[in-house]
């Protein structure tokens, strides 16, 4: 099995529309990313884990991997998340199809799928997780610009509150950090 980083280049460079990314986050943007899922009791799921550096800071806050589902389109990108982490449910399904996964209640949504300027990924990947989501769960999107990920028309259409985490000016390239919730009314 390739060093996360090599394989992570490898896919880069033979599905640059699906990874989107030069390199995998970093450490601190992965903390950023997961805060907060230490203080919640049911199902996390992470969508577009790549390599896994968001995977590994879930089970570091002490999430235990039996709580932890993963969606990841590319099937070599599963092959070393199902070896890396044993005892985490790994299916080579797209974000897309998570309402299809047999989870309700779903306490935090981990997102590292590229869904900014996309709003019909929008509506598929953060509408539809919000479908299985507790009423009170989180969901948090890494992205590359200062705006949103999703823009105010599409967080009304979807009924969600935004709150911008921060900036991580270590990643390669500098990341924001987004959190989604219900709006309350
Ligand atoms: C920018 S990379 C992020 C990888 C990792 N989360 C990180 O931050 O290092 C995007 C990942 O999302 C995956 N991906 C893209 N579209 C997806 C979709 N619709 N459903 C699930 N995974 C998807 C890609 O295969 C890739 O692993």
């Amino acid at each position: 099995m390739p060093a996360p980083i090599t394989l992570f280049l490898k896919e880069t460079l033979r599905r640059p529309k699906e990874v989107v990314a030069i390199a995998p986050s970093s450490a601190a943007t992965a903390r950023k990313m997961t805060a907060g899922v230490e203080d919640v009791d049911g199902p996390i799921v992470e969508i577009g884990p790549g390599t896994g550096v968001f995977t590994k800071a879930i089970l570091d806050r002490g999430v235990a991997p039996e709580r932890l589902t993963l969606l990841e389109m590319n099937a070599n990108f599963c092959d070393a998340l199902r070896t890396r982490f044993p005892g985490v449910t790994v299916l080579n399904r797209p974000a897309q199809e998570i309402q299809e996964i047999g989870l309700e209640g779903i306490s935090a949504v981990i997102s590292g799928v590229p869904v900014l300027a996309r709003p019909q990924i929008q509506r598929e990947v953060v509408g539809r997780a919000f479908d299985v989501m507790a009423p009170d769960g989180f969901f948090t999107q890494i992205t590359y610009s200062p705006r949103a990920p999703i823009a105010p028309d599409m967080r009304a259409e979807l009924g969600l509150s935004t709150h911008h985490r921060g900036m991580i000016w270590g990643n390669l390239p500098p990341a924001h950090v987004f959190e989604f919730r219900r709006a309350r009314h």
